[in-house]
């Protein structure tokens, strides 16, 4: 078992604030590329409305032609966006359809900003909290694991700076709602190694039990507007975080974080965490080399999709 958990959600947050819808069959490549480089789990799409990310409104067909591809790497999983019990319903069809798991997670989202959850969700936080609920019952009856993003985990691009007491608040009631992690999302790149170690105190302090036991629960999810992600990547693992997410050649951003002018920025590169974890002394079972091939293919079809989007 290596002692670092690496998510790659490049078929997610990297394509969904894409200027271009990319081919099918070139995500397909990009899953089988990420599934094949040794991370953990691959993040592989969203079942979300078409008409907010016209870009993921091939979930469906895209996992079903996942059902018929190899098998995957033992113990790499598959997870998938679901914001409410319609995309619960696709996400389970999904299994069903293929008479076994393709998906083995669902990971619900919501926000520590009051605004950026109705930008994004249309709803309040309270409000998508009581969506979750029989989305995680039913995660749990077809035993799905179930992640909980918490985004503008450090600020939001329409409030700015977010207290840790506001994220820990919206995790404890994730934790409550029964979610098996909780994602922490620095969605717009804020951090700093100082507010990322004091977020992620409030977090730990808000929860108890296995959430403080078990290093593999609460993830780190960030952005890197800056060029800060690496330093707070060293911060929140001196601070015991061993999971984190991460998009291959740095891809992504939330379209609903984007503001006037400003688009959202990228994920932290794959390889970035991977060099930063490995320097740091810990194992992850990534491999550069496959990682960099993703990246090159990322980075290929994505500038194809930029130049004929216009
Ligand atoms: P709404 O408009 O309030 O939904 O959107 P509604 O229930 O009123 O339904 C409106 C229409 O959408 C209906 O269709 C529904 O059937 C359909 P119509 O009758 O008009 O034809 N619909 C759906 N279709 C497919 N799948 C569904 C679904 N639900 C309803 N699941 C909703 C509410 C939540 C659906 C919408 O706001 C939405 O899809 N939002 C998603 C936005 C999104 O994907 N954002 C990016 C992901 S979050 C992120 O990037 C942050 C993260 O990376 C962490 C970080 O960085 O911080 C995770
Ligand atoms: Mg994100």
């Amino acid at each position: 078992m290596n002692d670092v958990r690496v998510i790659d959600v490049a078929p997610r947050d990297g394509l969904q604030n894409e200027p271009g819808v990319i081919a099918l069959d070139d995500k397909l490549k990009l899953v089988r590329l990420l599934t094949n480089s040794g991370v953990d789990e691959v993040e592989v799409t969203s079942f979300v409305s078409p008409k907010w990310v016209p870009q993921l409104a091939d979930a469906r067909a895209l996992c079903d032609s996942l059902a018929k591809a190899p098998s995957k790497p033992a113990g790499v999983m598959y997870s998938a966006l679901v914001p409410n019990d319609k995309g619960m319903d696709q996400a389970l069809e999904v299994n069903q359809r293929a008479g076994r798991r393709i998906l083995d997670k669902v990971s619900v989202f919501t926000a520590a900003s009051e605004t950026f959850s109705r930008k994004n969700t249309n709803a309040s936080i309270e409000e998508t909290i009581e969506r979750f609920r029989p989305v995680v019952a039913r995660a749990k009856a077809n035993s799905l694991l179930v992640r909980g993003y918490v985004s503008c985990a450090i600020a939001c691009p329409f409030e700015g700076a977010i207290s840790p007491q506001s994220v820990a608040h919206v995790s404890r009631r994730l934790a409550d709602l029964g979610v098996d992690e909780i994602s922490l999302g620095d969605t717009i790149g804020a951090g700093a190694p100082e507010n990322i170690v004091a977020m992620l105190d409030a977090v730990r302090s808000a929860l108890s039990g296995e959430w403080t036991s078990d290093e593999f629960k609460l993830n780190l999810h960030l952005h890197d507007t800056f060029g800060r992600a690496a330093a707070c990547v060293i911060a929140a693992l001196n601070a015991g975080i061993r999971s984190f997410d991460a998009s291959v050649a740095g891809l992504g951003g939330c379209p609903y974080a984007s503001t006037p002018g400003k688009r959202a920025p990228g994920n932290i590169d794959t390889s970035l965490l991977i060099r930063t974890i490995r320097d740091r002394g810990f194992s992850t079972g990534a491999s550069p080399d496959t990682l960099a091939e993703a990246a090159s293919f990322a980075r290929s079809i994505v500038s194809a999709a930029r130049v004929s989007s216009g």
